[in-house]
């Protein structure tokens, strides 16, 4: 089973939004994944996601009862992809004791995307949420359109 963990910097606004959203296109599509988020930094270790990603995952149809982590370093061990959310989140990383060439940008799964990011909502508004989960729903169908294509290899080859 592919693990994919999506990172952020606090993982209470768009590595959880990310992760419920791929959950549930997961599950819509019978595919078995494991999928987690964390993020950069621990001020929100325990914590439910921020009242405006719940809402807007609510709206979406995904399970918002996830608690925040931090990033550890066994992470880069037990996850196949590492997808972070910007380019600070990718330095962070690359920085990261133990660090393996593992990492993406979510946005890099979009093949029409304008934009590398999918910028930080945290200090924005409602409308930023939306925004935000609107790049990520296109981002997870590139995710698991990817997925499908090198298993089809796998099995080609095999
Ligand atoms: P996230 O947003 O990285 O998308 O979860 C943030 C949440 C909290 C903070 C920063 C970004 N913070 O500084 O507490």
């Amino acid at each position: 089973m592919a693990a994919i963990l999506f990172v952020c910097l606090g993982n209470i606004c768009r590595s959880p939004l990310a992760e419920g959203i791929l959950r549930r296109k997961a599950q819509e599509a019978g595919i078995e994944l494991r999928i987690d988020s964390a993020g950069i930094g621990d001020w929100h270790v325990g914590d439910l996601p921020d009242h405006r990603a719940i809402k807007e995952g609510h709206s979406r149809g995904c399970d918002m009862s996830m608690r925040a982590r931090q990033f550890r370093t066994q992470d880069f061990e037990e996850f196949d992809w590492i997808i972070a959310m910007d380019l600070a989140n990718v330095q962070a990383l690359n920085r990261w004791p133990g660090s393996r060439p593992k990492i993406r940008l979510a946005r890099s799964f979009d093949k029409s995307a304008t934009g590398l990011e999918v910028p930080d909502p945290y200090y924005g508004t409602k409308d930023n949420f939306v925004e935000v989960a609107d790049m990520l729903e296109v981002a997870c169908d590139g995710i698991l359109k990817e997925l499908a294509d090198s298993e089809e290899q796998v099995s080609f080859v095999a």
